[in-house]
């Protein structure tokens, strides 16, 4: 299965390529390598700084390696945890929110934000037994223009070279100012390259999205760094975050660039988290891999803090969320379609079209991880 001669059709020029072999999708195999070789180490995006405003705020993270927390601590930093106690292991969170330490629920042990073990009730007379060896694991976080994002690898390359000139391209859409209000989830049964890869088309616009978003003509972008982006054109006085026929709701991100002024990139930062900066907006796709066969989806969406403070914001907001609702149902409708097609195929191998770049690009990506050279 990891034999780099059954991949050579996918290996070819776009044109010439054919798509990955069913088993890439639904093969419990290829799920675990995967995992090792391409989660293991890899940065999995947490959500943004400004949804931890204040001390005691807690993000928790489930991911295909392993349940993480992420803390605002009592200087005002933000740390990552492995989310388990350091007694007998257990799960210490279970659900985001607000707290002032991190208590177990099993023999209550308590954890500061900044994970040093404050109590130990009934470890005194335990040997040898100092609490500040205990202290929560650290996980390695990092975050760009807001954007967080934690490695299981303590010697994981740094965030800014895995995202190479991403934060550059985007710059004029001020990252740093961004708000996120509102989070939306799916649990969807599909793999998760079938989700990514959606996400990386613009093909597929005039079918799926018919009666919502309609067709939409998209350009390639070139990148340095572990991402891609399709660009895709709009018109100068109207967003693509609401549907077509509804007009411009909330304004235009101040001081954006040219290209920024007329269009939209939807991002895929590797392995499966797209970032997409409209003119007024931004919002986030974060795919987690559940198994092989199913996967969740994290919607965030974001707004320049002028336009959350606007005093209708929660009225002119609507049409963006129920655009976000309905296009993604569609998006997660389809997938799980392809999902369904491959488990009944013996083994399928189709063809790229020429807008399909990305997802051939993704796919060798995943390929350049995972096979045996
Ligand atoms: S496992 Fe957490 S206090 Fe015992
Ligand atoms: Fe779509």
């Amino acid at each position: 299965m990891f034999d780099s001669d059954l991949y050579r059709e996918v290996r070819k020029p776009l044109l010439d390529a054919q798509t990955l072999p069913s088993h890439c999708y639904t093969s419990d195999e290829f799920f675990r390598r995967e995992k090792q070789r391409i989660f293991s180490d890899t940065w999995h995006f947490v959500g943004r700084e400004d949804e931890l405003p204040e001390s005691g705020c807690v993000l928790v993270v489930e991911t295909m390696v392993g349940s993480a927390l992420v803390c605002r601590d009592e200087n005002g930093g933000i740390r990552g945890f492995i989310n388990a106690c350091r007694h007998r292991g257990t799960k210490l969170k279970e659900q985001s929110g607000r707290c002032r330490q991190l208590v177990c629920p099993y023999h209550a042990w308590s954890y500061g934000l900044d994970g040093r073990l404050r109590t130990a009730p009934g470890m005194g007379e335990v040997n040898n037994f100092d609490p500040k060896d205990f202290p929560l694991q650290s996980l390695k976080l990092e975050s760009v223009g807001g954007f967080i994002f934690i490695s299981f690898d303590a010697n994981a390359a740094a965030l800014g070279r895995w995202l190479g000139d991403f934060p550059d391209v985007m710059q004029s859409h001020h990252l740093s100012d961004l708000r996120c209000v509102k989070r939306f989830s799916f649990s969807i049964n599909a793999n998760w390259k079938f989700l990514i890869e959606n996400s990386l088309e613009a093909y597929h616009t005039g079918t799926v999205h018919q009666s919502t978003l309609g067709a939409q003509d998209s350009e390639s972008v070139d990148t340095q760094g572990q991402w891609d982006a399709l660009y895709v054109l709009s018109d100068e006085t109207k967003s693509i975050a609401t549907l077509p026929g509804q007009t411009q709701g909330l304004p235009f991100i101040q001081g954006l660039n040219e290209k920024a002024k007329r269009g939209t990139w939807f991002t895929a930062i590797y392995p499966c988290t797209q970032i997409v900066f409209s003119q007024d907006c931004v919002w986030w796709l974060d795919f987690k891999p559940v198994n092989v066969s199913q996967t969740t989806l994290t919607i965030g969406a974001c707004f320049p803090s002028s336009t959350v403070a606007m005093t209708d914001f929660d009225r002119q907001v609507q049409p963006y969320y129920d655009r976000w609702t309905r296009a993604t149902a569609e998006d997660n409708a389809i997938a799980e379609a392809q999902q369904r097609g491959h488990q009944l195929a013996l083994e399928t191998a189709g063809r790229y079209a020429a807008t399909e770049h990305c997802v051939h690009q993704l796919n060798n990506w995943v390929l350049d991880q995972v096979l045996d050279h």
